[in-house]
């Protein structure tokens, strides 16, 4: 090993792992270095805001692959460091230490940060998000035992804390700006079924909410309403959404508009950079879109797109997104992407926890949700694709 090159992997996340598993398992013979700014090796994310948060499952059980996976794989773990800067002319990556690594092929695994909430009192100590291990750790620190939650975005992150965090009895208050909760993700059918099962366990959801601000007054924080009401809290979550980290790569150069522009290949503008996941905007040819997708599936089928390319086994990125959600004992799986769509089916029992939602646009199905319907979501996902590729 070593003048065949090195593969450095900036983010340590899904797609790290799955990018290293395939490098050496498509026989990349060259160094591998991963740099990641959190303390722990890859882990998962999405029980972040569920069974941990919820105390079910320890910190060692989310870790995609343990330790010893990376010692065989001979990879360089570089953790704890911030990537600062890349020199494309040099091939390397500039750390916060100071040092610098160089790359024969770079990944870009960056993926997306807490949108911020541009509102007076957002940087009082009980506001928080909720991205990485160690904010859930220091938000369960600011919860006491029977202690006031305020959740800020009832969208995925906002709905599962709230789903966890009652369950631990908590008091949870979300605020959410839309009408309804998830307007982001699905239609009016499933928005007001998640809607009323939070209600039905004692989140109180505020639907049009304008929050204006946040003060902190004697020993509570409070959260000030547009309707002059004041919402006490000892901590708050802010989950209005994500940007993708793209800073690294735009002041690269590379080629960059809601998220870094990569071609079927995860390929950016400069032949020696990847970029994969969250972070990645690509060229959907059943979409016939460019799309930049917030899902684990995604991430780590672009990384494996990535790997491939780099050992010179080059397979096209097609996949249909999906995505899914996990709120007491409901899982909402999504099978494609709804956005546009001008007419909606329902299908089975709100009232039995078991349906489905079909979404059209001009009579060809573009998405799916199903609820507790898990055999439905499977066929949907073959139907969409079958859908999306006739012309
Ligand atoms: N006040 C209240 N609600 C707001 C405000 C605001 N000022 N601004 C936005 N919102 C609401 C949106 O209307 C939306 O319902 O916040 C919600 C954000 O929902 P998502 O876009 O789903 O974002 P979030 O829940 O933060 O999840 C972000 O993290 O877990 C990952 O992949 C997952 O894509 C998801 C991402």
């Amino acid at each position: 090993m070593g003048n065949t090159g090195n593969v450095v992997i900036i983010g340590a996340s899904h797609a790290a792992a799955e990018a290293i598993s395939t490098l050496r398992r498509a026989g990349w013979p060259g160094q591998i270095t991963l740099i990641g700014d959190e303390l722990e090796l890859p882990y998962q994310r999405p029980p972040l805001s569920k069974a941990y948060f919820k105390g079910e499952l320890e910190f060692a059980k989310l870790l995609l692959k343990n330790e010893a996976f990376y010692d065989k794989a001979q990879v360089n773990v570089l953790l704890g460091k911030r990537a600062t800067k890349l020199d494309r002319q040099q091939q390397s990556v500039m750390l916060d230490n100071g040092e610098s690594v160089f790359y024969s092929h770079l990944i870009l695994a960056t993926g997306t940060r807490a949108r911020h909430l541009p509102v007076a009192g957002h940087d009082l100590p009980q506001i928080k998000v909720l991205r990485t291990r160690a904010d859930v750790d220091d938000i369960k620190s600011a919860l006491p035992q029977g202690g006031k939650l305020l959740i800020v975005g009832a969208g995925y992150i906002g709905l599962e804390v709230a789903a966890s965090a009652i369950k631990n009895n908590i008091d949870v208050t979300v605020l959410e700006a839309q009408e309804r909760v998830l307007s982001r993700v699905t239609g009016e059918h499933v928005s007001g079924f998640f809607q009323k099962r939070h209600a039905k366990e004692g989140v109180d959801i505020r639907l049009g909410a304008s929050l204006q601000s946040f003060v902190n007054q004697g020993a509570k924080a409070y959260a000030k309403l547009g309707t002059g009401e004041d919402i006490p809290f000892d901590c708050a979550i802010v989950g209005i959404g994500v940007v993708p980290n793209v800073e690294l790569a735009q002041d690269a150069g590379l080629a960059c508009d809601n998220g870094i522009l990569v071609d079927e290949y995860a390929r950016t503008n400069d032949a020696n950079i990847f970029a994969v996941g969250d972070c990645a905007n690509h060229f959907s040819a059943l979409y016939r879109n460019r799309i930049r997708l917030e899902s684990v599936p995604n991430a780590v089928a672009q990384a494996k797109t990535a790997a491939l390319f780099i050992c010179g086994k080059p397979q096209p990125y097609n996949q249909l997104p999906w995505f899914w959600s996990d709120q007491y004992d409901i899982k909402l799986q999504t099978a494609g992407l709804l956005s546009g769509y001008d007419r909606s089916e329902i299908q089975g029992d709100p009232d039995e926890a078991k349906f489905t939602v079909s979404y059209y646009k001009q009579d060809k199905l573009i998405a799916l949700d199903a609820i507790n319907a898990p055999a439905e979501f499977m066929k949907a996902k073959k139907a969409i694709i079958e859908a999306l590729s006739a012309n």
